[in-house]
């Protein structure tokens, strides 16, 4: 399912206050079955665009296209929550939304909602914990006896339950430390491997995101300065430190090893394995 964005312009208004084009005439389409981080500073409008992708914030000029659907200020309720059956959203810190008496009865909120009957929403619900790594188990536990990662991934199973085309996810590691990190986007990872549905996930992490992005949306100031493969955008140094992005571990090595060696390694390193890949290449190690 595609996500096509034509000079998207979107304010929000508080009562008589106005915060104009928090969504500066933005354009780009999301390319299908692919995993996408939007990354940028505070304030810069990750959040919003999330929004606008899945109806929660309409448009003031341009539109939306999912799929064959249009989201514009004239768009249905019914509708919207059609689309919001394709289009599942994560908001950041999701387990802050956990409200039910067990786990199982959580996750399945979500079919029910969009009318699937009891026996289905229980196996979907079923599928979904095993897909974010938790044991049947906890499916009668009460939510709020969790530690927080288990939280967590029971709030993203209550998405993934609905099966959605796409998922839209903010900050999903936010609070987590390297390790949590690592292995909550190794299982969505592993989900959009299977399932070969599309990923955007907003971080401030650019090691997450150099590990597990395939595309990189850079937002500054309500616009996309950079929708492009993840690779280029840690090559142009200079324009990252412009757009206050810091550089992924092995890529930071990588720099300062080329600026001491005089050796220039075959290409950008990501990981500590690409890195040891090109030294070994290079004839270093
Ligand atoms: N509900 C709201 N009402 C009014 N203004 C808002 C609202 N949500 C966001 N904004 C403003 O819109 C702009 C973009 O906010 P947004 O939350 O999209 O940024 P962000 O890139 O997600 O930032 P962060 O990294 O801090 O989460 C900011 O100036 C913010 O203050
Ligand atoms: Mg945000």
């Amino acid at each position: 399912m595609q996500i096509k964005l034509e000079h998207v312009t979107a304010n929000y208004k508080i009562g008589p206050l106005l915060k104009p084009r928090v969504l500066d005439d933005v354009s780009l389409t999301l390319n299908p079955g692919r995993i996408t981080a939007v990354v940028g500073s505070t304030g810069a409008g990750k959040s919003s665009l999330l929004k606008v992708c899945n109806g929660l914030l309409i448009p003031s000029e341009g539109h939306v296209t999912i799929g064959s659907k249009e989201i514009n200020s004239k768009t249905s309720k019914q509708s919207l929550k059609t689309i919001r059956k394709h289009i599942g959203m994560v908001f950041q810190f999701p387990e802050s939304q956990l409200f039910a008496e067990t786990v199982g009865e959580d996750i399945a909120f979500g079919p029910l909602n969009f009318g699937t009957d009891q026996r289905r929403a229980e196996q979907l619900a079923r599928k979904a914990l095993q897909q974010v790594g938790l044991d049947e188990s906890i499916l009668s536990k009460s939510p709020f006896s969790l530690s927080g990662g288990q939280k967590r991934r029971v709030a993203i199973a209550g998405v993934l339950a609905s099966e959605p085309e796409v998922i839209l996810l903010d900050e999903p590691t936010a609070g987590l430390d390297p390790a949590g990190r690592k292995e909550l986007l190794t299982l969505l990872k592993r989900w959009h491997d299977e399932e070969g549905k599309t990923i955007l996930f907003v971080t401030h992490d650019m090691e997450s995101t150099a590990r597990f992005a395939e595309d990189v949306i850079v937002m500054e100031n309500g616009s996309v300065v950079y929708h492009d493969a993840v690779r280029p955008l840690f090559e142009n140094t200079r324009q990252l430190k412009e757009w206050q992005l810091d550089l992924p571990e092995a890529r930071r090595f990588q720099l300062g090893f080329e600026a001491q060696s005089g050796i220039h390694l075959p290409h950008v390193c990501l990981t500590e394995k690409e890195l040891m890949d090109a030294l070994i290449e290079v004839g270093c190690v």
